[in-house]
């Protein structure tokens, strides 16, 4: 599974990247805004660090409109996906775009239907929201679990990219059951680390080092 984080904060981002675990970014428009600058000064920096997909979202409400911001979003870096709501119109320009060769993430993904009419319009990505359906008593996970399966055993090429993610438990159930990527905010990606006995373990090997004679070699 891929480790992408959810995020427009640049130095967040290469935090990640310089750990060698990152391999794609998503944005929406919620966290494009918190960065307080041009969605393209925002999305060329990330680009140049993460060398892989980042996905900026169109709001654009007709598929002209998002068609057209396609088009300018993509010229910004090679590795730019676009982000479409799930929507006829974002089906119509996604099957515009994907045969242009444009990556299209179709995000707002609550239903396995909604994934699989996202997949045969050419979405490369759906963006299933874990959290937000948890939050109404809906398991998210189950979507994810219908979604891998349904592409499985269709053979889509369409990848599922577990989003909305609120703590570590979600991003290790998406990848037990075959999420293609898990997108997750910074906070979550750091919560992942921590584990008192690799805490204790470290102390306690930095203290006994100490009681090693010196080796006139080292
Ligand atoms: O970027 C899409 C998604 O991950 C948003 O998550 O936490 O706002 O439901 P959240």
């Amino acid at each position: 599974m891929q480790l992408f984080l959810d995020t427009a904060d640049a130095a967040s981002i290469r935090r990640a990247a310089e750990m060698g675990v990152l391999d794609g970014v998503t944005t929406n428009p919620t966290l494009v805004a918190k960065a307080g600058r041009s969605i393209s000064d925002v999305i060329v920096e990330i680009c140049e660090i993460v060398k892989g997909p980042v996905s900026v979202e169109s709001v654009a409400e007709t598929a002209e409109g998002m068609v057209g911001d396609a088009r300018k979003f993509s010229k910004l870096s090679k590795h730019v996906v676009v982000k479409f709501p799930f929507c006829e119109e974002g089906l119509k320009a996604t099957k515009i775009v994907s045969k242009e060769g444009i990556r299209v993430n179709m995000t707002l993904i609550f239903s396995p239907l909604q994934a699989w009419l996202a997949a045969k319009a050419g979405a490369a990505y759906v963006s299933p929201f874990i959290g937000r359906l948890d939050d109404i008593a809906t398991p998210g996970m189950q979507l994810i679990e219908q979604i891998v399966r349904l592409f499985d055993r269709h053979r889509f090429s369409t990848k599922v990219l577990a989003a909305s993610i609120r703590h570590p438990i979600h991003v290790l159930e998406a990848a037990l059951l075959g999420a293609h990527v898990a997108t997750m905010p910074p906070e979550v990606f750091h919560k992942m680390f921590p584990h008192p006995l690799t805490k204790s373990g470290i102390e306690q090997f930095n203290k006994d080092y100490r009681a090693i004679p010196p080796s006139p070699s080292l």
